[in-house]
């Protein structure tokens, strides 16, 4: 059922199987962050994700991204974005080395139905602030899922990512210009779920509405700098950055994040949060 501002609201049967792409995105989460070792190159991360998808009978929901509006086309499955890159890193020839801060950031299309998530880690040993830094991107997210409820405001959830960031005694730099996003039948539908903003604000939260949560956060300056190759974005200071990212919805038990193996209820029960997932 489409509503209102082009908001795509999904039944029950959409829901399950937008399930079943998260689970994809999970997997090929935790493939990337146990290969990920020093020597590694991002382009044989990228291969392990490709495996994956099509172990499942997967879809990308990032490669060719962009072909339709006669942009170059995204040449990828994932983006890894290494250390200043915060995020849409092509991956290539590059060799991670220990202390590298890597995110990656993967979509998977199953029947049709899209699930984006990211995380972010360390190779090898890494500097104290980038592994809070992480951390702290990591929290917001889940501060931003934990504002998510039937009835309330989109704004709720970006306030909640922006007091979750700017209550640390550290400086930290929100991205600008890059939101989070409504997901279903396309990877990236209204409404926009910016990283910043005001409570009690904006759409009013509903059953069937699906969002991807993704703060995009760096250890200095809020501007991002697109770089010739069109897509990687990297600080404007040099300073390294993290993304974290679910696709989340809410149902009448509670909370169900798509994109986690165990549909978010760990995280969700550390903080007193309901986990409603759909049977199936
Ligand atoms: N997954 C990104 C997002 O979270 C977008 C990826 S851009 C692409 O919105 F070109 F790689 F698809
Ligand atoms: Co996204």
């Amino acid at each position: 059922m489409i509503r209102g501002r082009g908001i795509e609201l999904k039944n029950r049967d959409q829901l399950l199987v937008m399930r079943r792409a998260g689970l994809v995105v999970a997997q090929v989460h935790a493939a990337v962050r146990d290969a990920a070792a020093p020597g590694v190159t991002t382009g044989e991360l990228d291969q392990i994700a490709r495996g994956i998808l099509a172990r499942h009978g997967a879809g990308s929901s990032f490669l060719n991204y962009g072909a339709d509006w006669g942009y170059p086309p995204y040449p990828a499955v994932t983006c890894i974005s290494v250390n200043e890159e915060v995020v849409h890193g092509i991956p290539g020839d590059r060799v991670l080395a220990s202390g590298d801060l890597v995110s990656v950031d993967f979509g998977a299309i199953v029947d049709g139905w899209h699930g984006d998530g990211a995380i972010t880690f360390g190779v090898g040993d890494l500097a104290e602030p980038d592994a809070r830094l992480s951390e702290v991107t990591r929290e917001s997210l889940w501060a931003g899922i934990g504002a998510v409820r039937l009835n309330g405001r989109l704004g709720d959830i970006s306030h909640a990512i922006e007091r979750s960031i700017r209550s640390r005694p550290e400086h930290y730099g929100i991205l600008k210009d890059y939101t989070g996003h409504g997901i279903g039948s396309a990877m990236h539908q209204p409404p926009d779920v910016p990283n910043t903003g005001r409570p009690g604000r904006g759409l009013r939260l509903v059953e069937g509405l699906v969002l991807a949560i993704e703060p995009m956060i760096t250890l200095g300056s809020s501007i991002g700098i697109t770089l010739d190759d069109e897509w990687t974005v990297v600080t404007q200071d040099g300073s390294r950055a993290a993304h974290w990212e679910h696709t989340v919805t809410a149902t009448k038990h509670g909370l169900w994040v798509l994109t986690a193996l165990d549909g978010g209820e760990a995280e969700l029960a550390a903080r007193g949060l309901p986990f409603g997932p759909l049977a199936d």
